[in-house]
């Protein structure tokens, strides 16, 4: 019997305050601006991963994800095993006595704990842990920074998941990708109490995906060139102003802001594409009662490429922001502790709310 090697990781997902939507290059995932994002670590919305190899496994490479197996011979994934194979070769050519595991098929098992293709990153939590259980694997000694360069060619919101906390992805000017890179603004433990609602509307899969909704927004929103030359770049710097200055209120204001901007080019896109829904609209009008009722912003929302909501609150508004959600949606059995994420996933009374 040959030896199979193994190593196992986990990833969560990150929910973006500044979005990325739109590519310079879709063959290397680069895109039309930076974004920036929160990992959300202390959730339940996480990938595992398990990547092995072994010279006995069948001659392909195969990916399992929740029990079914993928298509890896798209450009994306292949992108990802060539840059990491390339690293092992690198290593075994300096070490002899090393197992020559490049050479290996690989066997990647993944299972996401929440919906996948429902816009709460899948694509992002599922390419990090690809990418660092293979990294583990091979044994490299790759930096979180040379991880999320390889997870960015997997998808690009990945590469923000290689790093915890408050984390930016510089759009980068280099036409081969090297300096498209995450980078951590302040670690989660500089803003301890930021924490995140997630109401699952929906787990169903989207009807467009990130990769060719964004491609399609690209080619025809008229409103999409001055988000990106101006609206963004502006944005990213009063988020990372007001993630040093722990300033809830402009944080919450940018996050909602960009939300609708991101949003607004979906509807402009030809043909439109909706992603929020009513539930999505009525979670929306939640937050605003929440923030009136407050006299100030104590709740950020903000949608991915799906109906599903990201509520951003700091602990000590715990009662009012998620006590409110609690009366809009009645009691549920979805409703977590008092610490940390929540997700609710019976939304539907929001809409009666
Ligand atoms: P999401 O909003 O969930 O990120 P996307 O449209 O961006 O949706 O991407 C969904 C795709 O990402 C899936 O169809 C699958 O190809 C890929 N994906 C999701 N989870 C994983 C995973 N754990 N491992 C590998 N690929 C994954
Ligand atoms: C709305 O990273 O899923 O979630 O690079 O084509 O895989 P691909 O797209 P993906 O797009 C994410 C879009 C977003 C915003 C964000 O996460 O920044
Ligand atoms: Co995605």
């Amino acid at each position: 019997m040959s030896e199979i090697y193994r190593a196992s990781t986990t990833a969560p997902v990150n929910i973006a305050v500044i979005k990325y939507w739109g590519k310079r290059d879709p063959k290397l995932n680069l895109p039309t601006n930076s974004s920036l994002s929160v990992t959300l670590s202390q959730s339940d919305l996480r990938t595992h991963t398990t990547a092995s190899c072994s010279p006995s496994y069948p001659s392909e490479d195969a990916l399992l994800l929740n029990g079914q197996a993928q298509d890896v011979s798209g450009a994306r994934t292949q992108a990802c095993f060539r840059e990491l194979r390339a690293l092992r070769q690198t290593l075994e050519a300096s070490d002899s006595s090393l197992p020559k595991l490049a050479s290996y098929p690989l066997r990647i098992v993944s299972e996401n704990n929440f919906p996948t293709a429902a816009g709460l990153a899948s694509s992002a939590a599922g390419f990090a842990a690809l990418v660092r259980a293979i990294a583990n694997l091979y044994e490299l000694p790759s930096s979180p920074t040379d991880l999320s360069r390889i997870a960015r060619q997997g998808s690009g919101s990945a590469c923000r998941s290689l790093f915890g906390g408050y984390v930016g992805w510089e759009q980068g000017a280099a036409t081969d990708g090297s300096d498209s890179v995450a980078f951590q603004v302040a670690p989660a433990s500089y803003w301890p109490s930021m924490r995140a609602l997630i109401l699952v509307v929906s787990a169903a899969k989207k009807g467009v995906s990130s990769t060719t909704g964004m491609q399609t927004t690209v080619a025809t929103s008229s409103l999409f060139p001055s988000r990106a030359s101006e609206t963004v770049p502006r944005r990213m710097a009063e988020m990372q102003k007001a993630i040093q200055e722990k300033d809830f209120e402009t944080f919450g204001k940018v996050t909602m802001m960009d939300s609708n901007s991101f949003h607004a080019t979906c509807l402009d896109t030809y043909p439109p594409i909706f992603y929020l829904n009513d539930v999505s609209r009525a979670a929306i009008k939640v937050v605003e009662v929440i923030n009136e009722a407050a006299g100030r912003i104590v709740a950020a929302y903000t949608f991915d490429a799906g109906p599903n909501a990201v509520v951003y609150y700091l602990e000590e508004n715990e009662k009012l922001v998620a006590g409110l959600f609690k009366a809009a949606l009645g009691d549920k059995d979805g409703w977590k502790g008092a610490r940390g994420d929540k997700v609710e996933s019976n939304a539907d009374a929001l809409q009666k709310a």
